[in-house]
């Protein structure tokens, strides 16, 4: 199956691409600021991708900030200065395609029917396919996008970071009628990563698998001097499995809003749980919200693609 993958790595978003490269014909990478500016997360996508041999997979930088407002900050907390502090990746042999991440999103998509496309960062690029080209949002095969939450926030109370860094972007993606596919909060929760899973990564042996588990060891180790946890949840590579492992899954399928405006609430990801009754014997749903994963049985899914890098 065909894919793009939109990200901002990030140390989550890194094993996301280990994982989407293992099991994808991975037509490219489109970078969007997020976990740090953007041109750090380029870089960083071009990094990973040669670490994991992979590097004639072309990579189009994307949109720097969020439709509205600039580029939150809050990223470098848990992913550092360069948004993949941890270990120490070779400079690039190679630049990214000389086009907009949205314009090759949107030629590659509309040349290629049958691409899915993850989104791991905030949404901002793929909101803007979706007004650039109008066709884009019904010609993705699938979106599966790591992002919102169905209960509480992480980066505020109700908010998810990368629904919270481009609201208006998620807005546009929640409502364009495309087939969503949602990893939200209260889903990549159950994957976290603890030290054993680490060391678990670690002993697969490859070079990717090593640099890998620093990654993660630093992305670990950096959660929990903010949040107290000893375990990280590895947030993107759910989006990927979601669509190339989904017996590992449990979905729901259900209403999903975001929230643009509220003081409180901005970039939240309301979910409309309410059982249907006689006045409203239907709802339309716009998204399959993922609601369970296996946990050891994603991780067996990342330490095989680990073990298939160099
Ligand atoms: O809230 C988690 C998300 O924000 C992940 O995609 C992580 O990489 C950060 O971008
Ligand atoms: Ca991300």
């Amino acid at each position: 199956m065909k894919a793009i993958l939109d990200c901002d790595p990030g140390h989550d978003d890194a094993v996301a691409m280990v994982l989407a490269a293992r099991h994808f014909d991975l037509l490219g990478v489109t970078t969007v600021g997020g976990n740090a500016p953007l041109w750090r997360v380029t870089e960083n996508a071009l990094k990973v991708l040669e670490l994991i041999g992979r590097a004639e997979v072309p990579v189009a930088a994307g949109a720097a900030g969020p439709l509205m407002g600039e580029l939150p900050r809050a990223g470098a907390r848990v992913h550092g200065e360069t948004g993949l502090d941890g270990a120490e990746l070779p400079r690039p042999s190679r630049t990214v395609v000389p086009r907009h991440g949205v314009e090759f999103l949107v030629e590659t998509v509309m040349a290629n029917p049958g691409t899915v496309v993850i989104a791991t960062g905030p949404l901002t690029n793929i909101a803007l396919a979706m007004r650039v080209e109008p066709r884009f949002a019904r010609s993705v095969a699938r979106l599966s996008i790591m992002g919102g939450s169905t209960t509480w926030g992480n980066v505020t109370a109700a908010a998810e970071f990368n629904a919270w860094a481009d609201p208006e972007a998620a807005r546009i993606v929640f409502t364009s009628g495309a087939r969503l596919t949602m990893c939200g909060l209260d889903l990549t929760r159950q994957a976290a990563v603890d030290a054993d899973a680490i060391a678990r990564f670690r002993r697969v042996g490859t070079r990717t698998a090593g640099v890998v588990a620093d990654l993660l060891e630093y992305y670990r180790a950096a959660t929990e001097r903010v949040t107290g946890a000893a375990a990280v949840p590895l947030h993107d590579p759910c989006a990927v499995a979601a669509l190339c492992a989904p017996e590992l899954f449990e979905f729901a399928f259900a209403r999903v809003d975001v929230e643009t405006r509220g003081d409180l609430t901005r970039g939240m990801t309301v979910m409309d749980r309410r059982t249907l009754t006689a006045d409203e014997p239907t709802r339309e749903t716009n998204c399959r919200v993922a609601t369970r994963v296996d946990r050891e049985r994603l991780f067996e899914l990342v330490a095989e693609a680990l073990a298939a890098c160099p």
